[in-house]
């Protein structure tokens, strides 16, 4: 039988299970919703939706994981009583998987181009206007977005091929602790700017009335759907990182740890991102995706304006932690690929790994 490879600590296992569920649904997708809905009222329904829905399906996941040692590939078919046809969701999650990496890798690839262009200091000359078309046009540069998303997709690739000790576990634990340290710096650099209280009472103080606008329902649903999307559950995702959780674990431990990470990281964006748009008078949260692409730049230019080089630190910085985050969640969905070819097709790790890189690329 052939040896299957196992994490090496139990903190590597917590760093690449919260690696998975820490990503742009926290640093990017989070800030800019809750800026849409409202603030304070929307994170109260979203912490509640982690709590009520999100834990015990992320424990259950796990739990077929575990029962059956198996990625989502294989797990149904280890599990469900003949002649049932639960392990139809391992293609369905694999096909999920597939769609979401197409999208998250070209998001992700955003991240690596905003570096470049904060840390050259691009932006900083511009008015908003101009800020924003610096973002419309990226979208209409396709060469630009498949260099920058193939970047992505080869990181992903390489860290799987090395395998799941050495690759995958190592690379979660070294980018998921310099993103918590770089964290921190950025949360109190945009707590003390100026006029940051604004931002926070905007991120703390539930307004119910705000969310009228949108109808209660909408709110929920976008409440839900979030919570759901930051803890990576649905696709199989746990259920891979489940089968390697030894049997003298309790997983609902396990679950509420991993929880609590991502829950923090996304809090924690919160504060960077709040505190900073409110520092600026006339700037408004609500800008939807754009708003770390469009706002922020137009931000960090008014709050450093008499300290340029720190502002494109800091700006720098900030895209840094948005890409670090998005890279450990698409090394995740490489590994859920891969196991998939290699579970079901016989491959080997490294051809399967080369097999998910051209399949992404190409989609
Ligand atoms: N939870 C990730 C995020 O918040 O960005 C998104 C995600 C990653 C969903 C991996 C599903 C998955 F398998």
């Amino acid at each position: 039988m052939e040896h299957r490879e196992n994490f090496k600590s139990r903190i590597g296992f917590i760093m690449t299970s919260a690696g998975c569920a820490i990503g742009l649904g926290n640093v990017w997708r989070f800030p800019f919703i809750t800026g849409q809905y409202g603030g304070a009222a929307f994170v109260l329904f979203y912490l509640v939706f982690l709590v009520i829905l999100g834990l015990p399906i992320m424990v259950m996941e796990f739990t077929v994981g575990r029962a059956s040692g198996k990625s989502a590939a294989k797990s149904f078919h280890a599990l469900e009583p003949a002649g049932t046809k639960w392990h139809i969701h391992g293609y369905i999650a694999t096909i999920g998987n597939y769609v979401l990496m197409m999208f998250y890798t070209t998001v992700a690839g955003w991240m690596f181009s905003y570096i470049f262009k904060s840390a050259r200091g691009e932006f900083t000359s511009l008015t908003p206007d101009e800020i924003e078309n610096v973002f419309n046009t990226m979208l209409l540069n396709p060469k630009e977005m498949v260099f920058w998303m193939g970047i992505v997709v080869l990181v992903g690739f390489v860290i799987c091929l090395r395998g799941l000790e050495k690759g995958v576990e190592k690379a979660s634990t070294v980018i998921m602790t310099s993103l918590l340290c770089l964290m921190l710096v950025l949360v109190v650099r945009s707590l003390t700017l100026e006029g940051a209280s604004k931002g926070i009472a905007f991120y703390l103080k539930p307004d119910f009335s705000k969310m009228t606008s949108h109808g209660l329902g909408e709110v929920i649903f976008a409440a839900m759907g979030q919570s759901f999307f930051t803890l990576s559950i649905g696709i199989g995702s746990l259920a891979i990182f489940g089968s390697y959780i030894g049997k003298e674990r309790a997983l609902t431990g396990e679950a509420v740890s991993i929880i609590a990470l991502d829950t923090f990281v996304a809090l924690m964006a919160g504060f960077i991102i709040f505190p900073a748009v409110f520092s600026v008078p006339g700037v408004a949260p609500d800008a939807g995706p754009g708003l770390v692409y469009i706002t922020l730049p137009h931000v960090f230019n008014i709050a450093f304006a008499h300290l340029p080089v720190l502002g494109y630190l800091f700006s720098g910085l900030f895209y840094v932690l948005l890409l670090l985050a998005a890279l450990t969640s698409t090394i995740s969905m490489h590994e859920i690929a891969t196991a998939f070819i290699h579970e079901n097709y016989r491959l080997s790790r490294q051809h399967a790994a080369i097999v998910v890189t051209v399949i992404c690329i190409v989609l």
